[in-house]
C-alpha cells in the first residue's frame, strides 16, 4: 500500500507539473513556460545595453559586449569613403557631370585618399603616357602628339597641365575630368580604377615637383601637403618584389640599393631618399 500511494504521488505530480508548464497566458495570468528558450529568441537591442531586457542564459559581461556596437561587414565602404581592400574594383563617385558639379569636386576633394608609393607613380607614369600624354603631352605640357602633328591633327589645345594654373588646381579638378572628361575631352573612369586614377594625378604632381626641384615620392612630399607619403610600410612590400627579382633579402635595415633604380621617374635624388630614411 505504502509504495502504491508513492506510486500514485508520484504519478500525480508528474502530471501537474506538465500540465503546469503548459499554461497558457490569460487576462489574470503571464502564464508559464517551461525552458522557453527556444521559443524567445536572443534578439540584441544594437547599442543598447540593459541585461534585464532580455532573457539571456549568459552573463550579464557577456551581454553588454553583444550590445555593444559591431564591426561592420568586411568591405563596407563610408559614403564618400575609401577601403583599401576593394578600392581596385569601385568606390562611388557623388559628383554629376556639370560644370557646377565640377566646380563642386572641385572645391571639396582635397586629399588624396591614395598614399604616393614609387609603385604607384611608376604605374601612374604608364598610364599617363598611354592615356593622357597623348594629349596632354608626356612632360604635360599640352603638346601630345595628337595635338603636334602636321600643327594639329586634335581640333583643340588640351589643358595645359604644368601651367600654374593646373599646378595650382586642387586634386578634385583632376579627379573630375577623369571622372567625366570635359568639353572635347571623353572621360577615362571606365579605364583606370579608382587607384589608378590617383596614381595618375600623383605622377602629373611628380612632374610639378620635378619642374619646381621639389621631392615627391613615397618617403617625401615638399610640393603640398594634401598628398601622403605612404613611407616605410610599403617600402618592404617594395622590397619584397624586388626580392622576387634579384634573389636577395633585404631584412629591416635594408640598404637603398634594392629599390634605388625605379626612383628618377619621379623626380628626386638619391641623396634626399638616404635623409629620409634616417627618421624611420
Ligand atoms: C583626346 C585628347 C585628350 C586625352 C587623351 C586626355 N585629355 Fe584631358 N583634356 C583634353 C582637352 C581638349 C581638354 C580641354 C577641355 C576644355 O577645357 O574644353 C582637357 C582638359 C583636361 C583637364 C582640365 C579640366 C578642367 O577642369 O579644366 C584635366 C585635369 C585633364 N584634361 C586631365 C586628363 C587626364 C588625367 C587624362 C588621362 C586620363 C586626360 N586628360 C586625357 C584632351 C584630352
Amino acid at each position: 500500500m505504502k509504495t502504491f500511494n508513492s506510486i500514485f504521488f508520484g504519478f500525480i505530480l508528474v502530471v501537474f507539473l506538465t500540465l503546469q508548464s503548459c499554461q497558457q497566458p490569460s487576462g489574470n495570468t503571464a502564464g508559464s513556460e517551461y525552458m522557453p528558450d527556444m521559443a524567445h529568441s536572443i534578439a540584441y537591442e544594437s547599442n543598447y545595453y540593459n541585461y534585464y531586457y532580455n532573457n539571456t542564459w549568459g552573463g550579464a559581461d557577456e551581454y553588454y559586449k553583444y550590445a555593444q556596437p559591431r564591426t561592420p561587414v568586411s568591405g563596407t565602404i563610408a559614403r564618400g569613403g575609401y577601403n583599401q581592400d576593394v578600392a581596385q574594383k569601385t568606390v562611388p563617385y557623388y559628383y554629376g557631370n556639370t560644370e557646377e558639379e565640377r566646380t563642386r569636386a572641385t572645391n571639396e576633394l582635397i586629399n588624396s585618399p591614395v598614399k604616393i608609393t614609387d609603385a604607384g607613380l611608376k604605374h601612374g607614369k604608364e598610364l599617363y603616357n598611354t592615356f593622357c600624354g597623348i594629349c596632354h603631352g608626356e612632360k604635360a605640357d599640352g603638346g601630345g602628339y595628337l595635338v603636334r602633328d602636321d600643327g594639329g591633327k586634335y581640333p583643340v589645345q588640351p589643358a595645359i597641365l604644368n601651367s600654374a594654373e593646373f599646378k595650382a588646381a586642387s586634386n578634385g579638378r583632376y579627379y573630375h575630368a577623369i571622372m567625366h572628361g570635359k568639353n572635347l575631352m571623353g572621360a577615362y573612369k571606365d579605364k583606370i580604377n579608382f587607384e589608378e586614377r590617383w596614381q595618375v594625378i600623383h605622377y602629373i604632381r611628380s612632374l610639378h615637383a620635378k619642374e619646381d626641384g621639389q621631392v615627391y615620392n613615397q618617403y617625401e612630399n615638399t610640393l603640398n601637403d594634401y598628398d601622403e607619403p605612404a613611407g616605410e610600410i610599403a617600402i618592404i612590400a617594395d622590397d619584397m618584389m624586388h626580392d622576387a627579382h634579384e634573389g636577395e633579402h633585404h631584412g629591416e635595415s635594408h640598404d637603398d640599393s634594392g629599390h634605388g633604380h625605379d626612383h628618377d621617374d619621379a623626380g628626386h635624388d638619391d641623396d634626399t631618399h638616404e635623409d629620409s630614411h634616417e627618421g624611420h
